[in-house]
């Protein structure tokens, strides 16, 4: 039995490797062409030092305190030239994928489906065999080459990979080259590709309450993590606030009540900022934070919206005088033409 070990540099770029329990995770590494800066082997050195973000695994008992202090290892640090995975585990390494020997994949895919879900939003899904071998961790994004032209823009999955195909919720940006070539051109069948998969901001081991602040098409990266959570389960409660402009820009509310019934512990509630919107709920996200999401602090958060949602968010943690466990968050800005 072989375990999925996400290696994840500090340029963003993920990489995904097979270990089986008994090799540790730098010669599995190493095997399939990655070189995670090693010295020793040997428990000695520390130099493979590297964070484990999730999984189980074993470190032995033969590495010594000067390698990785006890400390360490109770936060998560791991030396992988020690370190034997009993799960599927994610791992940080401190260095550059170029550093590791190591790039961006890339990916040819066909246009599966292009759906207008409102005036403001469309939803992209893309499919191809290549895609049957993706792997990414749920919130994660890849750069989506624009047909046509040499540009590429980064989009969140808001779907896990099934069947080779993925899905993308993107903003209809007036101009936009992405969002003219979807709108006017685009047809099934059409090719695209890819480079990813990227990015840090991805659902870590549920080990306490999250709260999940999206903003805008900042509900893609969550829509892949309930998806993942649908599948694992999660004892936790997740609750998801969802924050839009206008009525117009809230997609996907099925979507959320499907994930609501599948998840027990799942819940969310959605708000629209225009004053003038008809819909129940009005305001912005921080509106609708309550004590309880933020558990005392005992919480993981993470938010995905536009700058100023990011800012006006971590102030409002702040002023709350609530320090949460970790607060992961990803800004993002629609590209015009
Ligand atoms: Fe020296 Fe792992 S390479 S401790």
């Amino acid at each position: 039995m072989t375990h999925h070990i996400a290696l994840t540099f500090e340029d963003g770029v993920t990489r995904f490797i097979d270990a089986s329990p008994d090799e540790t995770v730098a010669d599995a590494a190493y095997r399939q062409g990655i070189n995670i800066p090693l010295d020793c082997r040997d428990g000695a050195c520390g130099t493979c030092k590297c964070f484990a973000e999730a999984g189980r695994y074993d470190l032995g008992q033969d590495y010594i305190d000067d390698a990785l202090s006890a400390e360490e290892a109770e936060q998560g640090y791991v030396l992988t030239c020690q370190m034997r995975a009993a799960s599927d585990c994610v791992v940080r390494v401190p260095a550059s994928s170029a550093l590791c020997k190591t790039q961006q994949a890339s990916f040819d895919a066909a246009i599966s489906a292009v759906r207008q879900l409102s005036d403001s939003t469309i939803s992209l899904s893309i499919k191809g065999e290549s895609l049957g071998r993706l792997a990414f961790l749920p919130g994660q994004y890849v750069n989506l080459r624009v047909p046509g032209s040499e540009q590429s823009r980064a989009y969140s999955f808001s779907s896990l990979q099934k069947d080779g195909e993925v899905s993308f919720l993107i903003r209809n940006v007036p101009g936009g080259l992405m969002s003219s070539f979807l709108t006017g051109l685009a047809k099934a069948g059409d090719s695209m590709s890819m480079v990813g998969p990227l990015g840090s901001f991805y659902l870590r081991d549920i080990r306490r309450p999250l709260l999940l602040l999206a903003g805008g098409t900042g509900l893609a990266p969550f829509t892949a993590m309930l998806e993942k959570v649908a599948e694992q389960g999660s004892e936790h409660p997740l609750h998801l606030i969802y924050g839009v402009t206008n009525d117009f820009d809230l997609v996907e509310l099925d979507r959320l009540e499907a994930f609501a019934a599948r998840i027990p512990t799942f819940s969310f509630s959605a708000c629209v900022a225009n004053p003038e919107s008809g819909y129940p709920h009005k305001g912005y996200v921080t509106q609708h934070i309550e004590p309880r999401h933020l558990n005392g602090g005992d919480v993981d958060i993470y938010l995905c919206g536009p700058p100023p949602m990011v800012e006006a968010v971590s102030r409002f943690i702040r002023e709350q005088g609530v320090q949460p466990a970790n607060f992961y968050y990803e800004k993002f800005a629609a590209s015009a033409a």
